[in-house]
């Protein structure tokens, strides 16, 4: 095989070394598929002194211009993350006629119409199969396997580092805080971990996969957020008792002439649902379309090797098409533009723990607030006195968020009400 597709990497830390220890030990069967060889012409890294494994027969600069300028290199592909210069480097790229490879969910779910109009324009392609699910194929899927199909709704566990935290809180009962210390300790936690625990991460994804879920552009801003601060042992503890388990989801949902919603937020998720069996650092995305009804996509959401294989597919995909001469026929598929449903007039049905007053009577007066509200209830159990205080839980039928919000306000004025402990979605299968 004579034919040599040279790549240059913007990057290289934990997923560019994977993508070259890929390329490196899969070249032979890669080259036969691809219809070329692979080659790493040059990487881009801060320091160039550093002593990296499977790039020591690589060259490396610290100057981007050596990549994204190279008329030799068909395909640049950034793996260094953040907003910027990654996205001036890969713009500048597709100015220069290069395909473009990103694994950059940052950069995708915020600036990713420039990037794929910017493709566009210049006739090239721009994928990024990586940046939602690490190794697990979910972009191209949705965008041809699945395009026969209306997409409802796309629920997924996307951030490997929370999900292992809430597995570790329900199967050994630990808190919060010590949870954290421990995924810390593991590597599966950032010292600073707002953007995972808060929900950022997951946000961001779920731009990503609304976008193409309903082919109309989801803006990162549109995304409502709630991470996993909040979760208490006792959540837990009534989530196990009530037939559930708590997981933090990216929600993407058609509500029809109401428009599209898509948020995150931790759920009581039936033990049943297929998502619920989802545990660690383990990524899944569950989608809805009608005509395959249910489908789920399941795997390893991030780490070297899983992540290098979504972007090694891209870079095989995108040598394919060099080799044919021609270019993707899929860009941006955001043909449409829905309108967003408000948050408030999202359904679900929810779990709320309060702490009240040890009284009688307390009972029927939540009872009363919850139903001024237009919120019916489904079960409601009173188990335990904490400190001086009793807990209540109550389980609602689906009511609009609007209308839980009016009966929390309400609870919130009601002077035997201590405190609302929780307010979590409450999904079944
Ligand atoms: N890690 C995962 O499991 C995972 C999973 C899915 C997606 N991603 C995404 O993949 C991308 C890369 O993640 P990563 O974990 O591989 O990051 P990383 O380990 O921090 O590596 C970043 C690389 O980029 C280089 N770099 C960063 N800023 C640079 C700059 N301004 N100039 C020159 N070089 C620069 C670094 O150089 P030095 O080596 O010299 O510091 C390093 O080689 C991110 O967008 C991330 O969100 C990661």
């Amino acid at each position: 095989m004579s034919k040599v597709i040279k790549i240059g990497l913007l990057g290289s830390g934990t997923v560019g070394t994977g993508v070259v220890r890929v390329l490196k030990e899969n070249g032979a069967d890669i080259a036969k598929k691809a219809g070329a060889a692979v080659v790493v012409k040059k990487v881009l890294v801060r320091d160039v002194n550093k002593k990296r494994p499977y790039l020591e027969d690589v060259e490396l600069t610290d100057n981007a211009q050596e990549i994204v300028n190279d008329p030799e290199i068909d395909i640049v592909v950034e793996l260094m993350g953040g907003l910027h210069p990654a996205f001036e480097y890969m713009m500048e790229a597709m100015k220069n006629g290069k395909h473009v490879v990103t694994a950059n969910k940052d950069v995708v779910a915020q600036m990713g119409h420039e990037l794929l109009d910017m493709a566009e324009a210049k006739g090239v392609d721009f994928r990024f199969e990586a940046s939602v699910g690490g190794g697990i194929p979910i972009i191209t899927p949705l965008k041809e396997c699945l395009t026969g199909n209306r997409i409802t709704e796309i629920m997924g566990i996307v951030n490997g580092t929370t999900n292992y935290m809430l597995t570790q809180m329900t199967e050994k009962g630990s808190d919060y805080a010590a949870v954290l210390k421990e995924a810390q300790e593991k590597g599966y936690a950032e010292a600073n971990p707002a953007a995972d625990v808060e929900g950022l991460d997951a946000a961001r994804k779920a731009a990503i996969l609304g976008s193409i879920a309903f082919n109309s552009r989801v803006s990162l801003d549109k995304v409502s957020v709630e991470g996993i601060t909040h979760i208490e042992p006792a959540d837990i503890n009534y989530a196990k008792e009530l037939g559930y388990v708590i997981k933090l989801l990216a929600v993407a949902k058609d509500y029809g002439d109401k428009g599209v919603n898509v948020r995150v937020h931790p759920v009581f998720l039936a033990k049943t649902h297929p998502l619920a069996s989802v545990n660690d650092v383990f990524n899944a995305i569950f989608i809805r379309g009608n005509a395959i009804g249910d489908a789920m996509f399941y795997g390893r959401g991030a780490g070297s090797l899983p992540t290098a294989s979504a972007v090694t597919a891209d870079i095989v995909s995108e040598t394919r098409n060099l080799v044919s001469g021609t270019h993707s026929m899929v860009g941006c598929t955001c043909y449409n533009h829905r309108n967003f449903c408000p948050l408030e007039e999202t359904e679900s049905s929810y779990y709320v723990r309060l702490h009240v007053d040890d009284e009688p009577g307390v009972l029927g007066r939540i009872a009363t607030a919850f139903g001024e509200s237009g919120v019916s209830l489904k079960s409601v159990i009173q188990t335990r006195k904490v400190e001086n205080h009793a807990e209540i839980v109550a389980v609602t039928h689906v009511v609009q968020h609007k209308h839980l919000q009016m009966a929390a306000d309400i609870l919130n004025g009601l002077s035997v009400v201590n405190s609302i402990r929780s307010v979590i979605r409450v999904e079944q299968d």
